[in-house]
């Protein structure tokens, strides 16, 4: 019955008027405004997380766009220098200009290095959709000057990532999360059991090779297993961090991670186009169903 209504909500929620999925949304994205997020961030950093920001958006259009994002960007790199945050950000190609050109992003990637090279800040390139994997990847390889100031992410999901891990240099900086887009069965694993299979390869190869690992999950199974390994092999804890999104109910294991001295970063959204994101995680919510009815009734 309870599986049914949450198959019966999710089929909904595209055809939900925008503020009612807004009224659920709230709770994954810090807000529209960038002094909305900063302030997240702030309460955040008194809890002891560190965060990276990410202004919502894909697929810019428009060349003035893409470099008014860029440029919003820096913008949010000297606030943070600014008031002491504990935040980097994270970025999507397609926002800052790769559906424009393969130069526009390169020119902005390059702007934004600069920019976190003046302020001893960091960028992580997000991962897109497989038709921006390869972009990616080549755009992290082709600024090693600044490898102290960029990482990427890679997908657990997509066929080719072991390939594209054993080709990373030593002391590189991933993030590590499953993968969210619907990707070809030619080209990724379906099975979540192999997904997950796959993670931990795929994290047993970065620690091997020296990467340092953003190990992006709400999985609690996998979280703990990758403990384990982590214990076991006794990896410093200089070498990796674990990750999470806003909003998700995730604070009893958030509690033992930083009661155990490892680094947590909170993966602040914010922004006017919080729709498709917020509908992405109302979707991943296990129990949208319940969640709905708790916030009818608060
Ligand atoms: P899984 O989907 O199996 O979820 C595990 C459990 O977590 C669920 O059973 C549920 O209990 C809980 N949960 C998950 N989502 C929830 C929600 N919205 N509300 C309530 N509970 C929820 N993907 C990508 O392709 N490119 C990228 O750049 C990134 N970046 C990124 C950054 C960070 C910090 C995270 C955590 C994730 C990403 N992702 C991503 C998304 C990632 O690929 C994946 O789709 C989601 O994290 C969901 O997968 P989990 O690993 O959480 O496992």
């Amino acid at each position: 019955m309870y599986f049914l209504v949450n198959k019966i909500i999710l089929f909904l929620i595209p055809v939900m008027p925008k503020f009612f999925v807004k009224f659920f949304a709230n709770k994954y994205v810090a807000g529209v405004k960038t002094s909305q997020a900063l302030r997240v961030v702030k309460k955040l950093n008194n809890k002891g997380l560190s965060c990276t920001l990410d202004i919502l958006g894909e697929h810019t259009a428009d060349l003035k766009e893409s470099n008014a994002i860029t440029n919003k960007y820096i913008d949010i790199l000297d606030r943070i220098k600014l008031n002491s945050l504990d935040c980097n950000i994270s970025i999507k190609p397609s926002h800052i200009g790769s559906d424009i050109s393969d130069k526009n992003f390169n020119q902005n990637i390059e702007k934004l290095l600069i920019k976190a090279d003046n302020n001893n800040n960091f960028i992580r390139i997000d991962m897109e959709d497989s038709k921006l994997t390869d972009l990616t990847i080549e755009t992290y390889k082709n600024n090693h000057n600044y490898k102290k100031y960029l990482g990427i992410v890679l997908q657990a999901y997509l066929l080719r990532t072991s390939q594209d891990l054993r080709t990373l240099e030593e002391n590189s900086n991933i993030r590590l999360c499953k993968g969210i887009y619907n990707e070809d069965s030619s080209i990724a694993i379906k099975d979540s059991k192999i997904i997950n299979k796959n993670y931990i390869e795929l994290l047993n190869i970065a620690f091997d090779k020296n990467i340092y690992v953003g190990i992006a999950t709400h999985d609690e199974k996998l979280i703990n297993d990758i403990l384990k390994i982590i214990e076991d092999s006794k990896i410093d804890k200089n070498k990796f961090e674990f990750q999470m999104l806003y909003g998700v109910p995730m604070n009893k294991t958030i509690d033992y991670l930083l009661k155990n001295n490892y680094k947590v970063r909170i993966y602040v959204p914010y922004g006017r186009n919080w729709y498709d994101y917020s509908i992405r995680r109302i979707k991943e919510n296990p129990n949208i169903s319940k969640y709905i009815i708790q916030n009818l009734f608060k």
